[in-house]
């Protein structure tokens, strides 16, 4: 297979074909998708191609499930340039996504991107020598209340201060799956603090609610 340089600089496939298990897997996804709907398909057949193809979607990936949808390639290059969850050039082992959104950024989210380009001897949007690391910004990952969040593959990162990401990529490099969710140990995004409401919340009271209730 001949691989041209794209703009930046990588071998740009000419040709990708969905494995058999994988074109069963979007066929299994297009049929939740009422008759003439299938189009909503588009955004997890991507993620399925991009999968399949070592974590980025090359054109000619996107051209495929284009194809499968019967859809103009030109609306499945909209999605896919569109959201960051999809990559348009290769990636490393470990995608280190750093939200750097305003709530991300009011707790810190700079000192996180900092810590990794210091420690990875990377900028935003390269990719370690090795090809372990590749390190990007993205906007808002959906998980404000355990800010600065840092997704790294398919897991979230929360509550991370730089020495918790410093730990995270030393764990990466030396092959182990650090613990994902809330790095200072809270339970989801309960008060860091202890509760803030409902402080006066007795037993009688609960009781009485109780009681009342049954009436
Ligand atoms: S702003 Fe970072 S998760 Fe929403």
């Amino acid at each position: 297979m001949s691989a041209p340089a794209s703009d930046h600089g990588h071998a740009e496939p000419t040709s990708f074909t969905f494995t058999p298990e994988n074109l069963e897997l979007a066929k299994r996804i297009i049929a939740k998708y009422p008759q003439g709907k299938q189009a909503s398909a588009c955004m997890p057949l991507l993620d399925v191609a991009q999968r399949q193809n070592g974590g980025w979607l090359p054109r000619v990936a996107m051209d495929a499930v284009a194809d499968l949808l019967g859809m103009p390639r030109i609306r499945v290059y909209e999605v896919a340039t569109f959201y960051t969850m999809y990559n348009k050039n290769p990636v490393g082992r470990h995608h280190i996504q750093v939200c750097t959104t305003t709530p991300c950024w009011l707790r810190g989210s700079d000192d996180i991107v900092h810590t990794c380009k210091k420690k990875l001897g990377i900028e935003v949007g390269e990719t370690t020598a090795d090809g372990q690391f590749t390190l990007g910004e993205v906007e808002c990952s959906g998980a404000c209340v355990n800010a600065p969040v840092v997704q790294i593959g398919d897991d979230y990162y929360e509550d991370v201060a730089p020495e918790h990401m410093e730990r995270i990529l030393d764990a990466l490099a030396r092959g182990e799956t650090p613990k994902p969710g809330s790095q200072t140990g809270r339970q989801s995004s309960e008060p860091v603090g202890g509760p803030t409401t409902l402080k006066a919340f007795t037993t009688a009271q609960a009781d009485a609610n109780t009681a009342q209730a049954d009436d």
